[in-house]
């Protein structure tokens, strides 16, 4: 929980409407299937993948098995590599570029964190940006800050579209963002930005961050804090998004204190079920979109 301020109390009774991220995300995986579908009558050949995962963090593991097999379902071709933990960077920057050079590859992903010898920086750097479906290199972040067409980062742009499923105005609303790291943060700030929220962005060193939280009508946690955002962060009838998910003696549990928050908010994410399956369901469609791209057809 978050420092001190003004605890704000919803109107008796009222109870925060949920979002159904697996529904959304079903429906966003069911357009990607029909798109891929599409893409293969047309070209007489399927979007394919390329997972990278080096070395055997198990909750990576787990990621990208998931990956895989969402991306098997809606009818591409898994092409996974896997590198041992031993791995040099110069064995990862090899793998990188066939895979950057293999024209049946039309989507990259390193799986991150990186065994701690790798330096993830450099390895990113070379994933070319049309294949660069993370959206994680400077050229697609660079192409974000300038409000132009490029990859986005999976994770925020399936907050936009949880967002848009559910009707929220975010034009000229106060955005609030908890969190400035490259995969989420800034990303979602500069997405806000560009549906012409107003974004402030708010991180570990943001003097009384539950002040500023209650400043948002849209709030979005992504900190990898448990529990941080609490009642006295939230305005009521704010949309709060949370983008945490931890493993603790309970289950899951995001960045915001679900149960108190609950009462409080307008309309809220919950743990498991809200943010999480958008991030694979995004991935596909990242990956139709640079195959489609690719292939100089519209990305739509
Ligand atoms: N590790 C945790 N989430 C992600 C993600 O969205 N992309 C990559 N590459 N690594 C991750």
């Amino acid at each position: 929980m978050i420092s001190t301020g003004t605890q704000l109390r919803a109107d008796a009774g009222s109870t925060g409407r949920l979002v159904d991220g697996r529904r959304v995300a079903r429906t966003v995986r069911e357009e990607v299937a029909a798109g891929t579908a599409r893409f293969h009558a047309e070209t007489g050949r399927r979007p394919g993948l390329a997972t990278v995962l080096i070395g055997d963090d198990p909750a990576s593991e787990v990621y990208v098995r998931n990956k895989r097999k969402s991306c098997v379902a809606a009818g591409m071709l898994d092409l996974h590599r896997h590198l041992p933990a031993e791995a040099t960077q110069a064995e990862a920057e090899a793998l990188v570029d066939s895979l950057a050079a293999d024209p049946a590859v039309d989507g990259i992903l390193v799986q991150l964190p990186l065994p701690a010898h790798l330096d993830a920086g450099r390895l990113v750097a070379r994933i070319p940006a049309e294949k660069d479906v993370d959206g994680l290199t400077t050229v697609n972040a660079g192409l974000l800050a300038q409000g132009r067409p490029g990859l986005r980062p999976c994770t925020p742009a399936g907050v936009i579209r949880l967002l848009d499923e559910y009707e929220v105005d975010l034009r000229g609303a106060e955005a609030v963002v908890v969190g400035r790291s490259d995969l989420v943060g800034r990303p979602m700030a500069q997405l806000l930005l560009g549906r012409d929220a107003t974004v402030t962005i708010a991180h570990s060193r943001t003097a009384d961050l539950a002040a500023v939280c209650r400043r948002a009508d849209v709030l979005v946690v992504a900190a990898g804090v448990p529990g941080l955002v609490g009642a006295d962060a939230i305005r009521p009838g704010a949309t709060v998004i949370d983008v945490g998910i931890h493993r603790d003696g309970n289950g899951l549990r995001g960045d915001v204190d679900f149960d108190a928050a609950v009462g409080i908010a307008g309309l809220i994410t919950p743990v498991p079920g809200g943010v999480g399956p958008m991030t694979i369901a995004m991935l596909l469609s990242n990956t139709l979109a640079a195959a489609r791209g690719r292939a100089g057809r519209d990305v739509g």
